[in-house]
């Protein structure tokens, strides 16, 4: 399933809408100062199996290392939520996290996880209420980085909690994390929760190993979405002339993933109902793409990240070495 931020729709459920809003995304990163692409539109049904096998690369820890974390406190974790939570997964990407957090709990009112991928997310609320009969599972497919609803009908619940593990709060930028963390307090309510997962700042090389694996998947990951921007929206970038390249920036404690244009080159990516019937974008030998960022954090970055949005840090988990944390927030 989709991660994170991700959620945005497979090529299949691909609507007039969506592409429109796919090319006006496109157009806008395109003529940037810095030219960027949204990273929730890497996450196509190809996309979103790249993404489930970066997941279990070696060198990309933060999947195994986040298991790891809460499956060894996961009592710990249950102990601080209390019963009967109601729990929100947002991208609702996670089934291995998610069953070990629902596996713990004591008696969760509902879980309710939120996805724009209404397939997989029927699919996902099958599987669970075979393994946990006694649980209300209620999806709501919708982009959950734009306010959700929550479905009707939920039982009354002691706690609402927000589960939104991967780190994939990286991946937006400071003024937006915060705007999020904001929403979800507003959601969760006053008596609410957040139990979120966040990379941690580490030496470069391993951060950059991470995202430059040498099967190449993450490379695959990045350029597949030019091939679904010329797919969806008509345009002609040449894959062939752009690489994957994925730099750690230290000043400021983020991963940026890039395509490198190879050899100079124009693509084009038609326009809707204007004079012109495409914009034109010229790149050289060297110029690239920005298509992700992805921020890693120290443990006073995050709480302070956390205040900010109006939250009080009540618990933090990490591995014995310090690569990946957990935190629960009140
Ligand atoms: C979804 N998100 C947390 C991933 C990350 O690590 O920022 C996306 C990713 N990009 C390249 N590899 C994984």
């Amino acid at each position: 399933m989709n991660p994170g931020t991700a959620g945005t729709a497979t090529t299949a459920e691909a609507s007039g809408a969506a592409r429109s809003e796919l090319r006006a995304d496109v157009l806008r990163g395109l003529a940037a100062p810095v030219r960027m692409l949204p990273p929730k539109y890497f996450y196509d049904e190809r996309g979103a199996g790249l993404f489930e096998r970066i997941c279990e690369l070696p060198e990309y820890y933060l999947t195994r290392v986040e298991t790891g974390i809460l499956a060894e406190r996961a009592g710990e974790i249950a102990a601080a939520i209390g019963p009967n939570a109601c729990v929100i997964e947002f991208g609702s990407g996670s089934g291995r996290k998610t069953r070990i957090l629902l596996g713990q709990l004591d008696r969760p009112a509902a879980y309710v996880p939120i996805d724009i991928s209404g397939a997989q997310l029927a699919q996902f609320a099958r599987e669970l209420r075979t393994e946990f009969p006694a649980l209300p599972v209620l999806p709501v497919a919708a982009d959950y980085t734009v306010a959700p609803i929550l479905p009707a009908g939920m039982p009354a619940p002691r706690r609402t909690v927000a589960f939104f593990p991967g780190s994939s709060i990286g991946n937006l930028d400071a003024a937006a994390a915060e705007q999020f963390l904001r929403r979800v307090r507003d959601l969760c309510g006053e008596s609410g929760a957040l139990l979120v997962g966040a990379d941690l700042h580490k030496d470069p090389a391993t951060l950059e190993l991470a995202y430059n694996d040498p099967q190449g998947v993450t490379a695959a990951f990045n350029l597949n979405l030019l091939a679904r921007i010329n797919r969806e929206c008509g345009a002609d970038f040449p894959l062939d002339a752009f690489a994957h390249r994925a730099v750690y920036d230290r000043r400021r404690q983020r991963i940026e993933m890039r395509l490198v244009c190879g050899r100079g080159c124009e693509v084009h990516v038609p326009l809707d109902g204007a004079a012109s019937p495409h914009a034109t974008f010229a790149f050289g030998a060297g110029d690239y793409l920005i298509t992700e960022h992805s921020h890693k954090y120290t443990r006073e970055s995050f709480a302070a990240l956390a205040a900010r949005s109006g939250w009080s840090v009540r618990a933090c988990w990490t591995d014995a070495e310090a690569w990946f944390s957990v935190w629960l927030l009140g």
